[in-house]
């Protein structure tokens, strides 16, 4: 298993960009956290193929609920990446199998 992060590198409510090297291809993903939750998905939003941070680790809503495409504004469910508003209405972002060990994130 391939060391990502670690949770304490990301603030709650938070994100950070990473480039991970899965099946052989370096991947632009995200891991984002929110509370306990920490999760990690594809760095392309569904709409137009885009990345989704309009800064670098910008990845969350002003609210900080939810994953935040900064081109058109849809919104993501951190738990399982689906589009709960905007242009991808329904669609959902591509998750990156993780697991936290010892307060390290792992690609699984
Ligand atoms: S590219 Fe993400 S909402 Fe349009």
């Amino acid at each position: 298993m391939s060391a990502l992060c670690r949770v304490e590198d990301i603030p709650d409510k938070s994100g950070r960009g990473i480039t991970a090297s899965i099946d052989g291809v370096a991947t632009a993903i995200l891991v984002v956290r929110l509370g306990r939750t920490v999760r990690a998905y594809v760095n392309r939003c569904p709409h137009l193929e885009l990345n989704l941070d309009w800064q670098p680790d910008h990845f969350f809503d002003f609210e900080r609920k939810h994953i935040l495409c900064g081109m058109h504004g849809a919104l993501f469910r951190v738990g399982d990446g689906v589009c709960i508003y905007g242009p991808c209405l329904g669609r959902a972002l591509t998750r990156v199998a993780i697991d936290v060990v010892d307060g390290e994130v792992r690609l699984a």
